[in-house]
């Protein structure tokens, strides 16, 4: 009995993982083990021997099953430590940098146009990009037969055959959201529409899909010295100078009087520089809102007046930040955002300045 004991309890003492145990387990207590077939052979015994042999098994097969779990739980903690070991960090080691993006520079430039604007009052109006003729155009009085519908090379939505509704527009400028925003609300009203305009146009000065910002006041007593002042706060604001501004007599069907505005500046072999010098940059149309237009929208016009304006914002970006090619906003150069974007965090605001 003493040998069958120390076999098994070298065998546990010997046994390298769970495995290994559970094999000795087998070899000792299984059904066909050693120590259960011993036990069988207790009921041959004379009730003198059985007295002395069963008492001396059971203790043998308890310290087995306690040696059995002992190893076990030997095994699993070292198991663990190992793991522990082995999965070791250093937490206080630097971390790995990482790039973060960057504000492409005409969300930048469309964030402080707002800022500025959102200051004096004006609340930002959205509309769609997919627009419909009337709004694009007939709302804003251009009938079907007007040039200005050619001369904005418009890009035309395509319809089943046999649908012979009006095709739908990509919008050709921000002028319709006037109208949306003049139903929505009604006057007074002083809004802002920074948003996406699409013309079947490409060079280095043009691209098929650019940006726009309209500005919209209509109120009692609204004049063009009104007008004059807020693009002279605005073109100043942005550009961090004092900034003169040339108005010249245009032509735009939903305006009337109209202007285009020309902002002062400098050319130096072929870089420019705005607020100085007596050069002029045509930068925006603008104008009093035509009184068809707003009776277009529903308001009435003998009641009501106002200004609108049209800027486009990739030029005052390529202004503002020495931006040469207008092409290359749209490329999506990793190196080109990297070098001309703006830090995430720094959000443009007046009180914390426009950029940084
Ligand atoms: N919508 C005009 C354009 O895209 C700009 C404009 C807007 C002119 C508002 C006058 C008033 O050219």
């Amino acid at each position: 009995m003493d040998d069958l004991k120390s076999k098994y309890l070298g065998l546990i003492a010997d046994a390298s993982d769970e495995a290994a145990i559970e094999e000795v387990r087998l070899t000792a207590l299984g059904k066909k083990g050693e120590i259960s077939l011993a036990m069988r052979e207790l009921g041959k015994m004379t009730p003198e021997e059985r007295q002395v042999a069963g008492p001396a098994l059971n203790a043998i097969k308890d310290e087995i099953n306690s040696a059995l779990a002992a190893k076990k739980t030997a095994l699993s903690d070292a198991a663990l430590d190992e793991r522990l070991r082995g999965e070791w960090l250093d937490v206080t080691l630097p971390s790995r940098g990482r790039r973060t993006g960057s504000i492409h520079p005409i969300s930048q430039v469309t964030e402080e146009i707002t800022a500025i604007l959102a200051d004096m009052g004006f609340a930002v109006a959205e509309g769609p990009q997919i627009e419909s003729d009337w709004y694009n155009f007939d709302a804003l009085n251009i009938p079907g037969h007007h040039p200005a519908r050619a001369e904005m090379d418009t890009f035309y939505t395509h319809r089943a055959t046999g649908d012979n509704r009006p095709p739908h527009v990509l919008r050709t400028h921000t002028s319709p959201v006037q109208i949306r925003a003049l139903e929505a609300q009604g006057a007074p009203i002083r809004i802002i529409a920074p948003g996406r305009v699409y013309r079947a146009d490409y060079d280095q000065t043009h691209t098929p899909m650019f940006h726009q910002v309209e500005g919209l006041a209509i109120d009692k007593g609204i004049s063009m010295a009104n007008l004059k002042w807020t693009l002279e706060e605005l073109m100043s604001a942005f550009f961090g100078t004092r900034v003169k501004t040339r108005f010249r007599a245009s032509h735009f069907p939903f305006t009337e009087p109209s202007a285009e505005v020309d902002i002062q500046c400098r050319w130096d072999n072929g870089s420019v520089t705005v607020g100085e010098g007596d050069d002029w940059l045509e930068v925006l149309g603008s104008g009093m809102v035509h009184p068809k237009v707003l009776q277009n929208a529903g308001i009435d016009p003998n009641e009501w007046q106002g200004f609108a304006f049209g800027m486009g914002i990739d030029r005052m970006a390529m202004l503002k930040y020495g931006i040469p090619d207008l092409r290359a906003f749209f490329d999506s150069d990793l190196r080109w955002l990297r070098h001309y974007g703006f830090a995430s965090l720094d959000v443009p605001t007046l009180h914390g300045g426009l950029s940084k």
